[in-house]
Order: structure tokens, then sequence, then C-alpha cells
């Protein structure tokens, strides 16, 4: 659902074998240490593993788009003091399922016993985000809560999700390969300054989006947008009273 604009044209093709974490230096994530060094925070040979099987199951243009999701999940669980190395392993796990056809898809989420909504069943494709989880648990061994979690609410998010559910579902649509628009430079510059009011405001402009193009909006994407909304106002009470 939130995947609608992709923006970064990669023509080259990735050597994800000798990939470098690196951001483009033409991409700007606005990140404010710029100086901050990925590849201390990853498992190389898991990382290894990921990349190999992302080579053979993803197009070029995805695997650069997962690559920034990677990186920039990884700087901002820094910024916000939370477990870089699992947000770099969420960033780089959570488009698995991202081209599977829609049969694979359902089936899928069925065998794992995940209810298929009317809104699902509609446009199988929302079902990536769920279904990459399983893929990452089943594939990889990943048996982390809270990198699964982070998979699994990359698109839609979820009423409750935790700091690193956020920086992911976060980097997933504000990676500098989205676009340039000052927009989207203004939810890049506020998903440094507060996790949840940068969750609304992505929400908001997902859901403008989605409702401008006449597209199905999955309910847990509003209740992700309602509850982080809710916490950024609860907090500017507490701050100010
Ligand atoms: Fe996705
Ligand atoms: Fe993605």
């Amino acid at each position: 659902m939130r995947e609608s604009p992709p923006k970064l044209d990669s023509s080259s093709t990735p050597d994800v074998q000798h990939q470098k974490l690196a951001c483009d230096s033409n991409l700007s994530t606005h990140h404010p240490n710029a100086n901050f060094s990925l590849t201390r925070e990853v498992k190389p040979y898991q990382r290894q593993k990921v990349l190999t099987w992302l080579d053979q199951n993803v197009p070029d243009k995805r695997l650069h788009h997962i690559l920034r999701v990677e990186e920039m999940a990884a700087q901002l669980a820094h910024h916000y003091h939370l477990d870089a190395e699992k947000a770099a392993q969420a960033g780089l796990m959570h488009d698995l399922a991202k081209c599977f056809k829609a049969k694979k898809l359902l089936q899928l989420a069925a065998a794992a016993g995940l209810e298929i909504d009317p809104v699902f069943a509609a446009n199988p494709h929302l079902l990536h985000a769920d279904v990459g989880a399983i893929v990452a648990q089943q594939e990889f061994g990943i048996q982390d809560d809270t990198v699964l979690d982070a998979i699994r609410h990359h698109t839609l998010g979820a009423a409750g999700m935790s700091p690193l559910s956020c920086v992911v579902f976060l980097a997933d649509s504000l990676e500098p390969g989205r676009g340039d628009t000052p927009e989207l430079e203004t939810l890049r510059s506020a998903c440094w300054e507060d996790l949840h009011q940068a969750v609304w405001l992505t929400s908001e402009y997902t859901l403008k989006h989605l409702f401008e193009s006449q597209h199905l909006i999955h309910p847990r994407a509003l209740m992700t947008r309602n509850w982080a909304m809710q916490q950024n106002l609860q907090r500017g009470r507490q701050h100010g009273s």
C-alpha cells in the first residue's frame, strides 16, 4: 500500500557480493551524524546470506531500495538509541516477499494462519510484509520478535508498534530514493525529531495519496495513524502541563 511511489532509477547492477554499505552520496537522509557507519552494526555472515538470496529473488531496483532502507533504519535506530543491528536486519529483510505473486502470498499467509480480511483478499500484495516476516523466520532463522514485527509492520504499521518498528516503517517510506519533493523533505526532517510525530505525519501523507488515487485502504493503516497521532498529542500535553 505504501510502496506506491518508488522513485529511484537504479540502472547500474549492484554487485551484492561486494555491496558497499555507505549510502549514495547524492541521496540525503538528513541524518545529523553523517559519519555514522553501518558496518559496525551488522553481522557480515547473516547479511551476506540475505544479500545472496535477494540477488536471486528481487530485481536490482528493489535491491537498491532495500539497501537504502537498511541504511536509514540503522541510522534512525542509532539516533534514538535503539538496537541499530536489529534495525539493519529488519531493513535488509523487510521486502523479502515483495516480488512474490499473489497466489504465493495468499498460500503462505493461509498456511501461517494469518487472517485474510477483505482488503487483503482484494489486494494480496499488502500481505508481503507479513509474509516477509515468515520468510525471515523460515529462510534465515530470525527468531527475534522485535525484528520480525518490524518486518511485519513496515507497510501498514500497527497501533502500539515498537520504536524499532517505527524506525523501519519510516525508513521504508522516506528513504532517499522515494523522491525529493518538499513534502518528503519535511517528513525526513521530522523523523529525526520525534518518532511518533513522524509516523503520524507519514501515515497521513500515504493515506492522502491512497485517497487521491482511489486505492483501498487497510484499516490497520488508519489505526496506525490514529495511534501515532494520539501518542504525539499526549506527549505534547504532558510537556505542556
Ligand atoms: Fe514493502
Ligand atoms: Fe520497501
